[in-house]
């Protein structure tokens, strides 16, 4: 079986490097918020790009809490967001008590700026674009509604490590952004992790505070703070991928370009990229008219694939008792929800899966 992705081989292609960056750390003595989590918040917003500060956290979702309220969003403030986006960006939103807005998305995926002004409210207070599988999201038009009605944009990069957009990467693109470094992530660590990034210093100052109890310094609580801190294991062991993602993402370009080079079965819809945006393939994702028969087709000959995700965060349980909301509400969200599959892609695979990817889902029928 191919699997969609196996994250052993990530850690096997640069095995000895994380075995002695794990020595390092547990005979340093110091596990928490150390010397590595300071030097991966300077690596990392070094390599985004000039004049940007990060903090590590725990997790991703805590970087959207943490980061949100960092910016000052309040209780009730409106943040508006795409309706295909994920469950965790709405729980980050709502935990710091504001109201996700959904809007749907473009031809990409991503969040469409045609949608955002009708969804606009006295209570909007920000725009908060996910670029999701890997893409950047076009943000042209976004930044420019932004700018013009005064609202904040942050941007939930947890997707989008090293995606650009004309030039520059995603997370430096608006106020504030939210990274998760969870292993399946393009880079991910060997646990959970996360990151804001901003080139506003104060706000990264201030996540600095709340992910430590809302202390300034030692015994010393400015804020109703959380623990939400980033250990010394996880920043070591990022530091040494951050090191490679050139080389990783090269892999998954790889891969990607054989699939769209040489994938030709007209039931499948391959992605597309647009204009301005280099794609770093977090997920290779086609469309077809009858997902469960196409997956199913390709489990039986040994293609592991992933629908990434099949219920919209609106029409979650938890999301449905608060807010009423039913199938239908967004038709385009939910047609993608309908039609999306991931193909195999990880940081590394072998020319013959590849190969055998291709051959198996050109040979596919339908039905
Ligand atoms: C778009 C998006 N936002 C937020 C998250 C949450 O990150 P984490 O799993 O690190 O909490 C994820 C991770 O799955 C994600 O894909």
């Amino acid at each position: 079986m191919i699997p969609i992705n196996d994250l052993s081989r990530g850690f096997r292609l640069y095995q000895q490097e994380y075995e002695a960056k794990a020595l390092e750390v547990l005979r340093s003595g110091w596990y928490v918020l150390g010397k590595e989590v300071s030097s991966f918040e300077e690596e990392f917003a070094a390599a985004l790009g000039e004049g940007c500060y990060c903090a590590g956290v725990d997790n991703g979702l805590d970087a959207i809490l943490v980061g949100l309220m960092a910016a000052g969003i309040q209780p009730e403030d409106e943040i508006i967001v795409q309706a295909n986006g994920y469950i965790a960006t709405m729980l980050g939103i709502m935990q710091c008590g504001a109201v996700p807005v959904f809007v749907e998305p473009d031809e990409y995926y991503q969040l469409d700026a045609a949608n955002i002004e009708a969804a606009i409210t006295e209570k909007t207070k920000a725009v908060l674009v996910t670029h999701l599988y890997g893409l950047a999201t076009r943000m042209d038009p976004i930044l420019e509604i932004c700018q013009r009605r005064g609202l904040l944009l942050f941007e939930d990069c947890a997707q989008s490590h090293f995606a650009p957009w004309q030039g520059v990467y995603t997370g430096l693109l608006g106020d504030a952004s939210f990274f998760s470094f969870y292993p399946t992530k393009n880079l991910g660590g060997f646990g959970d992790g996360g990151g804001v990034v901003s080139r506003k210093k104060e706000i990264i100052d201030r996540v600095k505070v709340i992910r430590n109890y809302g202390s300034d310094y030692r015994y010393h609580n400015i804020e109703i703070g959380y623990n939400d801190r980033l250990d010394e294991l996880q920043a070591g062991l990022l530091r040494v991928k951050l090191k490679h993602m050139p080389a990783l993402l090269a892999n998954r370009d790889h891969i990607a370009q054989r699939y769209l080079r040489e994938i030709n079965n007209p039931l499948v819809e391959l992605p597309k990229t647009p204009a301005g945006c280099k794609h770093t393939w977090y997920q290779f994702t086609v469309r077809v008219a009858n997902q469960a028969g196409f997956r199913e087709f390709l489990k039986e000959r040994g293609v592991g694939t992933d629908i990434a995700w099949k219920t919209p965060p609106y029409l979650q349980p938890c999301m449905v008792e608060k807010f009423g909301y039913r199938r239908g509400d967004f038709p385009k969200t939910e047609a993608i929800c309908d039609t999306i599959v991931s193909l195999p892609m990880m940081d590394f695979m072998e020319e013959e899966e590849i190969s055998k990817v291709i051959q198996e889902v050109n040979c596919y029928a339908g039905l």
